[in-house]
């Protein structure tokens, strides 16, 4: 038989390196994990309760002077991922529009979600092991908030190589790796095994769209 087939449209992920990131770490535990007010677990269920976040509300770039150096690295590589990398070049510089801290003990989990109303989401990781790992999920098969039919693939490796019928991606990271991804695709992990994992997480949008309107 023959046959071809073309994976189309890619979901983007991108993965930008920030080096000498050592002091942001000493800069949460300093200013910010003291003070336990800031902190929102993510439920009460045990496992998701080993996971808090810092300031998930608000942006920590604008609570912390302290961090502005930090929030130049991070629009500068956002900027670069999304007009040169993702093509969008006709809108302006990525600004962070809010940003918070995740530190996760042992066994804890982060829950399906994903970030809505920007355009580009990401995590800098801050203290990982070897365990540290982000899961995606499929854009397109994944629950979604109108009936669809579901139909449910095998998942074991496909004979040809293909990779269509993978519903969820196991990416393994490391500090200084920050990842870019598409605000509106769903992320999360399970049972995490690295102790005291630490990341800030931030959304992004251009501050002007499409040269058309003024965004933030
Ligand atoms: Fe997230």
């Amino acid at each position: 038989m023959e046959w071809n087939s073309k994976g189309l449209f890619a979901t983007p992920l991108i993965r930008i390196s920030i080096n000498d990131i050592e002091w942001v770490k000493d800069f949460f535990y300093q200013n910010i994990h003291s003070n336990e007010e800031t902190a929102t677990k993510n439920s009460n269920n045990a496992t998701v309760a080993k996971l808090k976040h810092y300031h998930s509300f608000e942006n920590v770039f604008t609570l912390y002077d302290g961090l502005e150096p930090l929030r130049k690295k991070i629009e500068e590589a956002g900027t670069f991922a999304y007009q040169s990398l993702l093509n969008y070049t006709h809108s302006g510089p990525m600004k962070i529009t809010n940003a918070w801290f995740n530190l996760c003990n042992v066994g804890g989990s982060q829950i399906k979600h994903s970030h809505a109303n920007n355009l580009l989401s990401g995590t800098l990781y801050l203290h990982t092991d070897q365990h540290s790992n982000i899961e995606f999920y499929h854009p397109l098969t994944t629950d979604s908030l109108h009936a669809e039919l579901y139909d449910e693939p095998d998942y074991s490796p496909n004979d040809y190589g293909l990779k269509y019928h993978l519903r969820e991606i196991k990416i393994p990271v490391n500090t200084g790796d920050c990842l870019f991804w598409p605000s509106q695709l769903r992320h999360g992990y399970k049972n995490n095994l690295t102790p005291q994992r630490l990341s800030l997480s931030f959304n992004m949008m251009p501050s002007q769209l499409n040269t058309t309107y003024q965004t933030i």
